[in-house]
């Protein structure tokens, strides 16, 4: 595991010096909204995402300051999720990445606009000509990130996850449910190395395949983690599923099933990768990380 976690903290370091460049800068005690974007973006997180957006991008050949400007895009988008995920209105946490949750650190409002603002700068990166020279291919970036984080995306996923706690799902609607909450944003951070080296149909169908599968098992592992971790690792709350009446894969499937199934997904999604061969070796070991994380 020491070569993947050693690329990760590098990568980590990078999207933290980008990220760090392109957000705002508070300039006067009015800048209360930049210090609550800079507070749930910056210094936190395991950065999954911008792994799988600069090591899809390897694959391609992209050049490494494109790939990390995207790669900043799609975390400033879940940095996002994140914080109204938070809101009193949604999972009511005081908890994140080992620290108060924006909405407490600040307040309600300011949480509210500090996530629209993170979600708004994510594009304005992306249509930056220094994310590629092409056009057409910011637009392509664009276009799949909206439409990943949207109603027919993450936001649809999150809709479906407030929905949960008054209805029964069964595991079709919950797998439904897992893939646009958390899969499709993973599936952007694949395909946006894809789209940025303007990959060939084969490669692009293989990277969905992994990332639909990888997308799935890490949000099992979530789902399990919320039982079986410690808030100490996790840096928020725990056991909060259940009592909330959340549609989950541990709800429907029981934990021992649930971990088979993590497992199951995570060979599939290494097997998806065959065709790039070793230059894959890092989004295999990745998928293996994601389910057997601690935190
Ligand atoms: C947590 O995501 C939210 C879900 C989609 C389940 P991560 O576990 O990737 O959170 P960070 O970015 O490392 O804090
Ligand atoms: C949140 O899922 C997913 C998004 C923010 C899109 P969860 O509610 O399960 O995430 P945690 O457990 O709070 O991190
Ligand atoms: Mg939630
Ligand atoms: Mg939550
Ligand atoms: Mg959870």
């Amino acid at each position: 595991m020491s070569k993947l976690t050693d690329a990760m903290s590098e990568a980590a370091a990078q999207v933290e010096k980008t990220m760090d460049r392109l957000l705002p800068k508070p300039i006067d005690n009015h800048s209360v909204l930049f210090d609550a974007m800079r507070y749930s973006a910056l210094g936190g997180g395991k950065r999954l995402r911008p792994f799988l957006v600069l090591e899809s991008s390897r694959l391609f050949g992209v050049a490494e300051s494109c790939a990390l400007r995207a790669a900043a895009a799609v975390e400033c988008v879940h940095c996002y999720s994140l914080v109204h995920d938070d809101l009193p209105a949604m999972d009511d946490d005081d908890l994140r990445r080992g620290r108060p949750t924006t909405h407490k650190r600040f307040d309600e409002a300011t949480a509210i606009l500090a996530g629209d603002a993170l979600l708004t700068i994510a594009f304005e990166i992306l249509s930056d000509p220094d994310t590629h020279a092409d056009p057409q291919v910011r637009c392509n970036l664009i276009a799949a990130l909206a439409k990943a984080a949207g109603g027919q995306g993450m936001v649809g996923g999150q809709m479906l996850d407030m929905l949960a706690e008054n209805e029964e799902f069964d595991i079709g609607a919950v797998t439904r449910l897992q893939r646009l909450k958390t899969g499709e944003l993973f599936a952007f951070s694949c395909m946006a190395g894809a789209i940025l080296g303007r990959a060939d149909e084969p490669s692009r169908h293989a990277l969905q395949a992994y990332a639909h599968d990888m997308g799935l098992a890490f949000q099992i592992a979530d789902d399990l983690l919320d039982v079986e971790g410690r808030p100490e690792d996790l840096g928020k709350a725990v056991r909060k599923d259940g009592g909330a009446g959340k549609a989950t894969f541990v709800g429907i499937l029981g934990v021992e099933r649930a971990h088979a199934q993590a497992e199951m997904l995570v060979e599939q999604a290494s097997q998806h990768l065959e065709p790039f061969g070793d230059r894959a070796e890092m989004l295999s070991s990745v998928a293996r990380f994601v389910v057997h994380r601690k935190s």
